[in-house]
């Protein structure tokens, strides 16, 4: 076989055989096969698609370039949620241990922050002492202890995916939905779930700007993974504003426990309130959405999440006393105010210019290589939705030092957008997905 021949047959149209698909995975990864026809057959699947076999085959073959966890002695079952990247999303640290409480194992493997999005990893690690490079062992103990564990992607896990995203990211060919499908379901497959939730993000803040978008995405997830003999929901969720009060990664762990405690916002517990009750349905703890809602309501009113978030947090490492003692007080000094132009209502804060100002702040990076800090970020005291007169404030912002909060300012004041009447609400939750 020869590689030009199948980035032909892709430039046609073609469907590619399985053969063909592993022929280049596997030449890519090994290096028989150079970068420059990978990138052009990459550009070729951009532009001509793939069909849902060749997706799911594309995906199975990722998965086998490296190592499936073994959760094998666990009681399951293994279900995990994955959203595709917002701007003060932290409904994974409140939804594992909720969902654990409510009985379900989540072997949480995530990402970090990168452009105007933010990484779990770099939430946790603002916890002083807490680790998230653990061993395969540690991951499989601390998911037998206490339901949940929160780690990085190790190299064994889809090599394929290490090298196909970097050559993507330099391509112009990440925005592909076969190719994104591929690479999102091969790493969250390879963790041992055996049932996953999607949060696909629609809106400004989003890397799918349009529900169009983010539904092709979502049902290409639903589909290639249900023929994965997975079970899969995909939720569509609104990401035009940042979620919660809070965009930082030591506020967001504050908020975190926040929510923990029952003194959750509104609009972040409605998202992780949901993508949680769907991973007990998807999970087989409950029949239903409306059964599964009520038995995260009572979970959450017993405190015991917050029991096993403090639990995992001494387990992985971290000092729990410390972080408490920080809680309100860990801020930078540089910081401004962000104050009302004028009276009116607020009828959004644009999340994309605020997850941009964020990276100027040093909350998120532009490239891999980039410190972020944890004390930096957003604490809103007023969103979408709420009336304001003239010089109230509507939000603290902190950065890693002046420079950076100059940098941001004219962001975070472009993110502001009043009106004199009060803008519709809308539920955050766009669109579900269950089944083909
Ligand atoms: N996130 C991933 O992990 N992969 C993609 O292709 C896009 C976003």
């Amino acid at each position: 076989m020869r590689a030009v021949d199948v980035i032909m047959k892709k430039r046609g149209g073609g469907e590619l055989s399985r053969d063909e698909l592993a022929f280049m995975v596997q030449g890519y990864v090994s290096g028989s096969i150079p970068e420059y026809q990978i990138s052009a057959w990459l550009m070729a699947v951009f532009f001509k698609g793939m069909s849902a076999r060749e997706t799911a085959e594309l995906t199975e073959l990722m998965l086998r370039s490296g190592k499936v966890m073994d959760l094998s002695g666990i009681e399951g079952p293994f279900v995990d949620k994955h959203s595709t990247g917002g701007v003060g999303d932290k409904v994974s640290l409140i939804l594992a241990p909720l969902a654990a409480a409510c009985g379900v194992r989540v072997p949480m493997m995530s990402g970090r922050a990168l452009g105007h999005t933010g990484g779990t990893l770099d939430k946790l690690e603002s916890i002083p002492g807490y680790r998230t490079g653990l061993k395969e062992a540690e991951f499989r103990e601390f998911i037998a202890a206490d339901g949940f564990a929160m780690t990085g992607q190790t190299a064994e896990i889809v090599p394929a995916d290490k090298k196909l995203y970097a050559l993507r990211d330099v391509t112009g060919t990440v925005e592909s939905i076969p190719l994104i499908t591929a690479s999102i379901l091969s790493k969250k497959v390879a963790e041992g779930a055996e049932a996953l939730v999607f949060d696909v993000k629609s809106g400004p803040g989003a890397f799918m700007k349009t529900l169009e978008d983010a539904e092709a995405l979502a049902r290409s997830l639903v589909n290639t993974g249900t023929a994965m003999g997975k079970r899969i929901i995909g939720v569509i969720t609104d990401m035009s504003e940042p979620l919660g009060r809070m965009v930082g990664n030591f506020f967001e762990i504050e908020e975190t426990l926040d929510c923990l405690e029952g003194r959750g916002p509104q609009d972040l517990m409605e998202v992780t309130m949901r993508l949680t009750a769907w991973m007990l349905v998807a999970g087989g703890k409950a029949k239903g959405i409306d059964e599964a809602l009520g038995m995260c309501e009572r979970c959450l009113a017993s405190g015991r999440p917050l029991e096993l978030f403090m639990a995992n947090v001494r387990r992985q490492g971290g000092d729990a006393e410390r972080m408490l003692a920080l809680r309100g007080k860990y801020r930078s000094q540089h910081s401004f105010e962000l104050r009302a132009p004028r009276s009116g209502y607020i009828h959004s804060i644009d999340a994309y210019k605020i997850g941009l100002a964020g990276v100027y702040l040093g909350v998120g990076r532009d490239t891999a290589a980039d410190p972020v800090y944890p004390d930096v970020g957003f604490i809103f005291d007023k969103k979408a939705g709420d009336r304001v007169a003239a010089g109230d404030r509507i939000a603290m912002v902190y950065g890693k030092d002046v420079t950076s909060l100059e940098a941001a300012q004219p962001l975070v004041e472009a993110a502001l957008s009043l009106g004199s009447e009060p803008p519709t609400r809308q539920s955050l939750i766009l669109k579900e997905i269950t089944a083909l």
